[in-house]
């Protein structure tokens, strides 16, 4: 992944003209101090400051820098900071060590060959909690990968580090209680996921035998790494599963499930007292080793189905007059937050931890999305927001192709940054103060080594930093990518194999049905951008047009568009299909019940001119679990020469292809005549991403078109555009 040349030429380029001329290169405006997240007030005051590197990355005391410990810095946020840098020297200001450290951060990323800017700073987090969660089980990583995140966390000012320590992909941590636990179930058959999961031999094996693949951390290697994510002011978070994606516990200990037998359940028997027992003893050696006030008790994806039939779980449910299983998933969760409130510590959990009651102490993750936060924030409770759709770096941060294999989702760094914490539509000013702040999540199921997780981590984590520390007023996309472009070569220098961002350019259009006529805006994250189109559905190249404002196209184009630099296309070209076709705005009438979880545009979804992107969910697509019937009502008798519509599949998360799709015409909207019948050419058993056009071309004339997609593999269609011309 070598840095392209221009791009190199452009930031050494800054760092160059610093060394050589003193003064006049000093940064001009605040965005080329680079600073990552851009802190709350900047103002540059001209000229710089020279100083020896070794004064701010040797971690020993300066005499130019002047360490200040007083009060009322940014009202008394004991995260903020005051940092003045004049020709003379430089002063930080801070409440407590950790803003003092903070400010630190702030001066080396200043830092540019010898010299730091003259700027005055002054500032504060927007939010106290600012985290990164790493999933530790499906695939383990050791200490020392641990220790290079929590160096990265720091730069950018990130201060939670929550680790995902127990799940069915292997137990992480000694235990002295159960040892069975590490010497059993840290290790398995397989270290590919997908082999192993969906595999026959889905097996543990003990520790020590030849080949097995995993891993877990001692007690020592965690206070290790607990110490240092404190130098660094990060808490670390341990998550212990509960009452679910527990199966490695429940082979190493059958008898805490509800059939007795292991590799059978993957939820603890809650009627078991035993159970309780076991959460009890854990979280007390959970408690010895990591001071932090959260401790995470996982609450997600119970499957709850064995306890349906358990005859210890429904006698306790009738004993306690429960009424369904989620409010034994409660009780157990109940348990955990009275016993770590009575040690001095708070629950967290995933959201799911709603189901069947709230704990009262409890603190919400919200991850299927807001909902569960903004429901926790009504009542009075914490929340952490860690949305899947923005905040899962498991996801693809670009187009499927180009990348490696992920657990599906498409989440760009631009979608990672746009994401604002605060859902203020539907929270008070009083409910939002719950919002402690937000939370990005690497699961690992299909990330197996260190360069695999950096790259997914970075440099999207760098987004989230921003999101957490920077007020919302200033964040701003524009204003964020000359720096985010400016910290890959940063980040690579500090050993970090990080994406180093898309040559794939993002398209946006924007339908005008006043002026009958779409505007299409190109967006590249690379900065800066040679981006250059055709719209015949040619390769562009050094002679096409030069992208500097929307495309506006009126009737029918095939956009082409591509990177360049040194005259030379970057990556594949961008393409996409934009048409102000004939059916833009008619009434759809639908002819079989709709789907209200995928509506995107809603009832117009479908002849609103917009087409979908890479995700079923970015608001384009609509979705159907039934077969998609629908015609539209031309208005009067037309001409019509071509129908077509398109289909996405992606068979993880269950979208498929319609087996076939049929075009019918219609005069009165009574009698349809078929037209053709065109089927599928993808394989339902395709795992890629992959989309399909079904066209019609004819010569008929009718008032109504009408498309039949008959759903054939169970799972979900999605359409997003029927283009009629
Ligand atoms: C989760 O992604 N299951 C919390």
């Amino acid at each position: 992944m070598s840095l392209p040349e221009q791009f190199r030429k452009y930031v050494n380029g800054w760092l160059v003209a610093g060394s050589l001329c003193l003064f006049a290169c000093a940064p001009k405006s605040v965005q080329e101090t680079y600073l990552i997240p851009r802190p709350a007030e900047t103002r540059l005051t001209g000229g710089v400051c020279p100083i020896d590197s070794a004064e701010l990355f040797s971690g020993q005391p300066s005499e130019r820098i002047k360490l200040v410990l007083e009060d009322n810095i940014g009202s008394g946020n004991p995260e903020a900071y005051q940092l003045l840098v004049t020709s003379g020297g430089i002063e930080l200001r801070a409440n407590t060590d950790a803003g003092l450290f903070y400010g630190m951060q702030t001066l080396r990323q200043l830092y540019h060959d010898g010299n730091v800017p003259c700027v005055e700073i002054t500032d504060a987090p927007r939010f106290r909690y600012r985290g990164l969660h790493l999933d530790v089980s499906r695939h383990f990583f050791p200490k020392e990968e641990v220790m290079k995140l929590l160096d990265v966390m720091s730069r950018y000012k990130l201060n939670r580090l929550h680790m995902h320590l127990t799940d069915a992909g292997g137990w992480r941590f000694e235990s002295d209680k159960y040892p069975k636990l590490t010497r059993e179930t840290a290790f398995r058959t397989e270290s590919d996921w997908r082999k192993w999961w969906d595999g026959k031999d889905r097996r543990y094996l003990p520790e020590g035998t030849p080949g097995a693949y995993g891993g877990y951390f001692t007690k020592e290697d965690l206070r290790a790494i607990v110490a240092y994510a404190a130098e660094r002011h990060i808490e670390v978070i341990p998550e212990v599963e509960f009452p679910g994606h527990s199966e490695e516990v429940l082979a190493a200990y059958p008898e805490l499930s509800c059939s007795g037998k292991p590799y059978v359940n993957g939820d603890f028997c809650i009627g078991n007292e035993r159970s309780f027992t076991f959460m009890e003893d854990i979280l007390t050696e959970v408690m010895e080793i990591f001071p932090s006030p959260f401790i995470h008790v996982g609450g997600d994806e119970a499957g709850k189905s064995a306890w349906k039939t358990c005859p210890k779980c429904q006698a306790l449910m009738r004993r306690e007059g429960m009424k369904d299983v989620d409010e034994l998933q409660s009780y157990m969760i109940h348990h955990a937050d009275s016993f770590l409130t009575a040690k001095g510590r708070h629950l967290i959990g995933w959201d799911e931890i709603l189901q069947g009651g709230l704990a009262p102490e409890a603190t919400v993750m919200s991850w299927r999305g807001e909902e569960g936060g903004i429901k926790a924030a009504r009542m009075g409770h914490d929340v952490v927001m860690t949305p899947g759709n923005y905040m899962y770096l498991d996801f693809y941060q670009a187009d499927p192709k180009t990348q490696p294999y992920a657990i599906g989702g498409y989440t760009p760094i631009k979608k990672v940054y746009s994401y604002d914490p605060i859902p203020a539509d539907s929270l008070t000013e009083e409910e939002q103060r719950h919002i402690l702040g937000v939370q990005a999540n690497t699961w690992t199921e299909y990330i197996q080594t260190a360069d695999h997780l950096e790259y997914m981590m970075f440099p999207r984590a760098l987004a989230v930093a921003e999101i957490g520390w920077t007020p919302q007023a200033l964040r701003d996309w524009d204003d964020f990518k000359p720096r985010l472009n400016a910290h890959i070569p940063r980040l690579q220098a500090q050993g970090i194999n990080c994406f180093t961002l898309s040559d794939e350019l993002e398209v946006t259009m924007k339908v005008d049905t006043t002026k009958r006529q779409i505007a299409v805006k190109l967006d590249a994250e690379k900065y800066p951008a040679e981006i250059r189109y055709t719209t015949d559905g040619t390769s562009p190249t050094t002679a096409s047009a030069l992208y500097e404002s929307p495309i506006t196209v009126t009737d029918s184009a095939r956009i082409v568009a591509a990177i360049f630099r040194d005259g030379t296309p970057q990556g594949t070209p961008t393409q996409k299909s934009i048409d102000y076709h004939r059916a833009i705005n008619r009434p759809v009438h639908y002819y079989n019940k709709l789907y209200s979880g995928y509506m995107a545009g809603g009832m117009n979804a479908l002849v609103d001119g917009y087409r979908g992107g890479l995700t079923y969910l970015d608001g384009h697509w609509q979705g159907y679990l039934d077969n998609l019937d629908c015609s539209i009502d031309m208005g009067e008798s037309t001409e019509l020469r071509s129908v077509s519509v398109r289909f996405m599949q992606l068979i993880g998360p269950g979208v498929f292809q319609p087996g076939e799709v049929e075009l019918l015409t219609s005069d009165d909207g009574e009698s349809f005549t078929s037209r053709g019948v065109v089927k599928t050419t993808i394989d339902p058993k395709d795992p890629d991403l992959s989309f399909q056009t079904y066209s019609f071309e004819g010569n008929w004339k009718a008032r109504y078109v009408r498309m039949k997609a008959k759903r054939t593999q169970g799972g979900f269609i999605f359409a997003d555009e029927i283009v009629v011309w």
